[in-house]
């Protein structure tokens, strides 16, 4: 399994990895990135599907200040 979380702390808003992966992750409204997929609200709890699981590492090499975390397990963020 696979889910993922945006660091919203390093995140600068370069807006790539909703261009690349629009289905996971969205902006708010200082235009940081966080999860939207499944309604995950940047929580990184969300199962990610494997057939997605493509964008996501495309998603993930994008990011200029590697502020996109996966891993094989959830996060329990908040937010
Ligand atoms: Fe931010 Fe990286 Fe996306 S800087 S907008 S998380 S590509």
């Amino acid at each position: 399994a696979k889910y993922t979380w945006v660091e919203k702390d390093t995140c600068i808003a370069c807006g790539a990895c909703g261009a690349t992966a629009p289905d996971i992750y969205d902006y708010d409204d200082e235009g940081l990135a966080g999860v939207v997929y499944g309604g995950d609200d940047n929580t990184g709890n969300t199962e990610i599907p494997e057939e997605m699981y493509d964008d996501l590492q495309d998603a993930v090499d994008g990011c200029p200040t590697d502020s996109i975390k996966i891993a094989d397990c959830p996060f329990h963020k908040e937010g």
